[in-house]
C-alpha cells in the first residue's frame, strides 16, 4: 500500500531509487514519481502508470542531485491521476513529501490552509503536509524544526519523508506505517521495506512510531517527535542478501516463490524450543483463544484451527481481524490472541491487536518482516523466516504460516519433536510438486481452464480452508471468478451454476474421501468438470493431480499444485503476475 524510498549520500540519487521503486512495486503500482534536490533546486517528475513505463517515457534518470524521495502509489484518496501522484508539494515548489499512510484529519487541516491562503493541486490527503511545513516556515522556523511542529498536527498513520530545497537533509518519520532506515558506506536510505536497498547495504535500522529522522549525507540523527529528544536506535545486519530480493532463473517472484517452499516449511520449524514451549503454557493457560488474520493469512489461521482440533484436541476461535472488532467484548485478561500476518503491517490486524493489549490479552503474532509493526506491538512472535516475499500474492509464506501453526499444535500434543520431523520431510514432497515436469503437466490443465467463466473449489474439513486459498489464489493472479465451498454447501444453492464443462477442483483426505467424493458426484451428475487433488486416482476425475497423502500437512502440500495453476492460467491469460491490478502487498489502510 504505497511503498517509498529516499537516498542521501555521496551518489546520484535518481537511479538508486529507480531501482529501489521497482524492488517495491509490490506495495503499489498505479503511478509514480521521484523528487531529487541539486543546488537548491527540487526536481519533481511523476505520473501515472508502473515505474517501468513512466521512467520511459519521463526519463527519471535525468534528475540531478545527490538527494532523492520516491513514491509509488496504491490509490486511497483521490483518483489515479498525474496530479494525485506523489512526491506533493507546498506552493511555491521548495517543500517536497511522498508519503505511505493515512491522514486522518486531513479536512480540517485542509481547510483551515485553504483559509490561509494554501493552493492545493490534488485530492489527496498528503498534500496538507508539506502546506503545513511551509505555514510553519512562514514563523521564521528552520525545516526541521517547522516539519517537528507540522507534524504533530497529523492524526492517522504515516511513514513520511521530505526534503526542502536550501537543506540538504532528508526528514524521516513513521507512526503506523513501515519505515527502515538503511546505512551504506556511500549514503543513506529510508524506505518502506529493506529489499529497496538491499543491493547497497544489509545494515538496517527499524525505527518505532514517532521517530523523527534527519539524514544527511555522513549521519542520521533520531529524535522522538512528542518528547523532543533523542533517541538511539541499533543498527542491525540482515541475514538475507540482494540475491534473494531478486528473480534468479524465474520469469516470475510468483513462481520462484512456490518453488522455495522446499525450503522455507523447514526454516519455518527452525525455532527455539524455549519460546515455543513458552507459548504453549501460554496457550494451555488461557481461556479463550483467537487466531486472528486476513486474506491469506486468514486461511492459515482457518487451517490451523482443523490441524489444532486434530492433532491437539484443542479448540480456538478464527476471526477475519477486520469483524474482530464484533468480539472485542470477549476480551479479558485471560485471553490469548495470535495474530498471523505476513507483513506485519496490515491495518486491520494491528488493530486488532491493540484492541486486545487494552483490555490485557495477551498477544503472539506470525510475521515474516522483522522489525514490522506487530513485531513490536505483540508480547511474543515467531518469525517464519521465509525470506521476502516480493509476489503480491502470498505462496510461501502461507504454507510456512500453516507449518508454524502447525507445529505449536503438535508442540501443545507434546508431540513436538514427531511433528517437526513430519514437517521437515515435506520438503521432499514439495521438491516433486514444484519440478518442472509437474509444473508441465499443470500447464495442460491451466490449457484447459483458460478460458473459463468459473472455478469452484470445494473441500471438507481442513481442505475446506485449501479450497478457500485455491480460489483466492486463482481469482488474484488470473481474474478468473473462483469460490470455494465446504465440501456439504455447494448443493445449496450454488450448484444452480454448475453447466456443462464447469470445472470443479476437488481437494480430497484419505480421511473425509467417501463425503467429498460423493459431492463431487453431485457436480459431476450436473454436468461439472471434476479435477481432483488426491493420492489416488478415481474415475469420477476427469483430470487429476496427484499429491501424496500427508494427513494435516495436506494443508501445505495440496495447495502448492494450485498455486502453480494459478500461476500458469495468469501466463497464459497474460496477466501481470507479480502486480495483479487493484492489489497491494500489505494493507495499511481500514
Ligand atoms: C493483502 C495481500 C494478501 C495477504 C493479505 C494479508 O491483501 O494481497 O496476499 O494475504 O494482505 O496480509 P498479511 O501481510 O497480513 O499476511
Amino acid at each position: 500500500m504505497c511503498g517509498i524510498i529516499g537516498y542521501i549520500g555521496n551518489k546520484k540519487a535518481a537511479p538508486i531509487l529507480l531501482k529501489g521503486l521497482k524492488h517495491l512495486e509490490y506495495r503499489g503500482y498505479d503511478s509514480v514519481g521521484i523528487a531529487t534536490l541539486s543546488k537548491k533546486h527540487i526536481f519533481v517528475k511523476k505520473d501515472v502508470g508502473k515505474v517501468g513505463e513512466v521512467s520511459s517515457k519521463l526519463n527519471f534518470l535525468d534528475l540531478k542531485g545527490n538527494t532523492g524521495i520516491s513514491h509509488n502509489r496504491w490509490a486511497t484518496h483521490g483518483g489515479v491521476t498525474q496530479k494525485n501522484a506523489h512526491p506533493h508539494t507546498d506552493c511555491s515548489g521548495s517543500i517536497v513529501v511522498v508519503h505511505n499512510g493515512i491522514i486522518e484529519n486531513y479536512r480540517e487541516l485542509k481547510e483551515w490552509l485553504i483559509k490561509k491562503g494554501h493552493k492545493f493541486k490534488s485530492e489527496t490527503d498528503t498534500e496538507v503536509v508539506p502546506h503545513l511545513v511551509e505555514e510553519e516556515m512562514k514563523n521564521e522556523k528552520k525545516f526541521a524544526e517547522a516539519a517537528k511542529i507540522a507534524l504533530k498536527k497529523l492524526e492517522g498513520s504515516y511513514a513520511l519523508l521530505l526534503m526542502y530545497k536550501d537543506d540538504n537533509i532528508i526528514i524521516a518519520t513513521r507512526k503506523g506505517s513501515p519505515l527502515v532506515l538503511g546505512v551504506s558506506d556511500h549514503g543513506y536510505f529510508a524506505a518502506s521495506d529493506i529489499p529497496a536497498f538491499i543491493e547497497y547495504t544489509k545494515k538496517v535500522v527499524y525505527l518505532s512510531d514517532y521517530d523523527f529522522v534527519t539524514l544527511t549525507p555522513n549521519n542520521f540523527k533520531v529524535f522522538n517527535l512528542l518528547e523532543w529528544k533523542p533517541v538511539r536506535r541499533k543498527i542491525d545486519t540482515i541475514s538475507w542478501d540482494a540475491e534473494q530480493a531478486k528473480k534468479g532463473e524465474f520469469e516470475h517472484f510468483m513462481m520462484k516463490e512456490i518453488a522455495e517452499q522446499v525450503d522455507t516449511i523447514q526454516k519455518a520449524v527452525q525455532q527455539d524450543r524455549k519460546i515455543i514451549d513458552d507459548i504453549v503454557k501460554e496457550i494451555k493457560k488461557a481461556k479463550g483463544i483467537f487466531l486472528i488474520g486476513c486474506g491469506s493469512s486468514y486461511h492459515a489461521c482457518l487451517a490451523a484451527s482443523y490441524i489444532f482440533s486434530k492433532i491437539a484436541k484443542f479448540h480456538v476461535n478464527v476471526i477475519l481481524a477486520s469483524e474482530f472488532p464484533n468480539y472485542e467484548h470477549f476480551l479479558t485478561n485471560d485471553t490469548l490472541v495470535i495474530a498471523v500476518s505476513q507483513s506485519g503491517e496490515t491495518y486491520d490486524v494491528l488493530e486488532a491487536v491493540r484492541a486486545a493489549k487494552k483490555r490485557g490479552s495477551k498477544v503472539i503474532s506470525i510475521v515474516n518482516v522483522m522489525g514490522s509493526s506487530l513485531t513490536r506491538e505483540s508480547d511474543t512472535f515467531l518469525m517464519m523466516h521465509a525470506g521476502p516475499e516480493i509476489c503480491v500474492l502470498s505462496t510461501k509464506t502461507y504454507t510456512s504460516q500453516i507449518a508454524l501453526l502447525s507445529l505449536l499444535a503438535y508442540a501443545l500434543a507434546e508431540n513436538y519433536e514427531e511433528g517437526k520431523k513430519k514437517l521437515n520431510y515435506l520438503w521432499n514432497i514439495i521438491y516433486q510438486l514444484t519440478s518442472r515436469t509437474i509444473r508441465e503437466k499443470i500447464k495442460e490443465l491451466a490449457e484447459k481452464l483458460k478460458d473459463k467463466e468459473h472455478v469452484f473449489c470445494i473441500g471438507r474439513g481442513l481442505q475446506y480452508a485449501t479450497a478457500l486459498e485455491a480460489a483466492l489464489k486463482i481469482k488474484e493472479v488470473s481474474y478468473i471468478h473462483a469460490e470455494a465451498f465446504a465440501g456439504g454447501e455447494l448443493k445449496h444453492g450454488t450448484i444452480a451454476l454448475i453447466e456443462n464443462g464447469t470445472p470443479c477442483l476437488v481437494f480430497v483426505s484419505e480421511d473425509n474421501k467417501k463425503e467429498i467424493l460423493s459431492n463431487a458426484i453431485e457436480i459431476k451428475s450436473r454436468g461439472g468438470y471434476i479435477i481432483g487433488i488426491s493420492s489416488k486416482e478415481n474415475e469420477i476425475f476427469d483430470s487429476w493431480v496427484k499429491v501424496p497423502e500427508s494427513n494435516t500437512e495436506n494443508a501445505i502440500v495440496q495447495i502448492i499444485p494450485i498455486q502453480i495453476l494459478a500461476y500458469q492460467l495468469a501466463v497464459l491469460r497474460g496477466c501481470d503476475i507479480d502486480h495483479p491490478r487493484n492489489l497491494a502487498k500489505s494493507v495499511t489502510v481500514p
